[in-house]
């Protein structure tokens, strides 16, 4: 079963397409993630998704509800952190967790035993009758995690949660995303840190100006981009010309960097045996050689800057 269906999503501010015709399922008891540069339109969705937005066109199902026709029974799954929300700074940690308890019409017994227990897995117990308006980036972001799963809701939804936070907060985030899938939850989490959705996230959908350009398993989007596959080698001794490797079986382009090369290949197991040949012809001294796959990185920037070659992959 899917956990969050969205079709057709539109959503336009003045002449900005701000979310423009998104598709895309995420299956339950996955990490998804929503990776974009700064504008792609991935907060708007997160707000489609979680209703506090209505689109002007499009549908979304949480766990099978209508989040249109079943607001209620739909929004009763998901636990939300949103962009750039607030904690109350007034309130003590302990407190903002009950006001949430309240709102919920949450039994109080179990919503004090479950804000125990989550601000533990925060490492913020110590600090739970503190005010939060003393609390640093990372312990308000924290404690917004703690709200946002008080309830023990089945999907959760993170707007860019380890942005701009310290290294310790960053880890914290994302060792509970990865335990909270482990017990079955799914996460949609955007982000615009492509490491993060490449250790975190089962499946990635890129997301630029509006539209989504590809959606898939992190290693599929790698492999996906044969030709920026590369080998690096590195000579001792003698180091040739660049001409030298022109015509190496399978290699498409060569660049130098110092005493090393960059290979680009579709297929590097193509280019070892014709290497290891001109090696021994040219009496050149092999120091090292690797083989490299495209990072991340690399993929989104591929799938970013060729408007064309995402359209028709799409
Ligand atoms: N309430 C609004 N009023 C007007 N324009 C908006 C509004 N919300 C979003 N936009 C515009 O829609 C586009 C998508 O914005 P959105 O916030 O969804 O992007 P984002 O991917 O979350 O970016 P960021 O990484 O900066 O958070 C942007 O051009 C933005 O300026
Ligand atoms: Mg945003």
């Amino acid at each position: 079963m899917n956990a969050i269906s969205a079709r057709n999503l539109v959503k336009t501010y003045g002449r900005v397409e701000a979310v423009n015709n998104i598709s895309f399922d995420v299956k339950e008891q996955s990490i998804f993630g929503f990776l974009g540069p700064n504008g792609a339109g991935k907060s708007t969705t997160q707000r489609i998704l979680t209703g506090v937005v209505i689109p002007e066109a499009g549908s979304v199902e949480i766990m099978g509800y209508s989040l249109f026709e079943q607001p209620t029974e739909a929004k009763q799954e998901i636990g939300v952190v949103p962009e750039q929300a607030n904690v109350y700074g007034d309130l003590t940690a302990w407190e903002n967790l009950m006001f949430i308890a309240e709102i919920y019409c949450m039994n109080k017994l179990k919503a004090e035993k479950r804000a125990a227990e989550l601000l533990n897995l925060f490492t913020l117990y110590e600090k739970r009758n503190f005010k939060a308006k003393g609390f640093s980036k990372g312990m308000k972001q924290r404690l917004l995690l703690c709200m946002a799963l008080l309830s023990d809701p089945k999907i959760l939804f993170l707007d860019e949660p380890t942005t701009g936070l310290d290294v310790e907060s960053k880890q914290i985030i994302r060792d509970v995303i990865r335990r909270f899938h482990e017990q079955g939850k799914t996460i949609f989490l955007s982000t615009h840190d492509i490491e993060e959705a490449n250790m975190l996230c089962h499946e990635v959908a890129i997301i630029n100006q509006g539209r989504i350009a590809v959606i898939d398993r992190p290693a599929n989007l790698k492999q996906s981009i044969q030709k920026l596959n590369w080998l690096e080698v590195t000579f001792g001794g003698r180091v040739p010309e660049e001409k030298e490797f022109a015509g190496l079986d399978g290699v498409e382009q060569v660049k130098k960097s110092g005493h090393s090369f960059i290979l680009y290949s579709s297929h590097p197991g193509k280019v070892i045996p014709s290497l290891g040949k001109l090696i021994e012809e040219k009496e050149l001294e092999l120091i090292s050689l690797h083989t490299q796959e495209p990072s991340l990185e690399e993929v989104f920037l591929h799938f970013i800057n060729n408007e064309e070659a995402y359209r028709k992959g799409a």
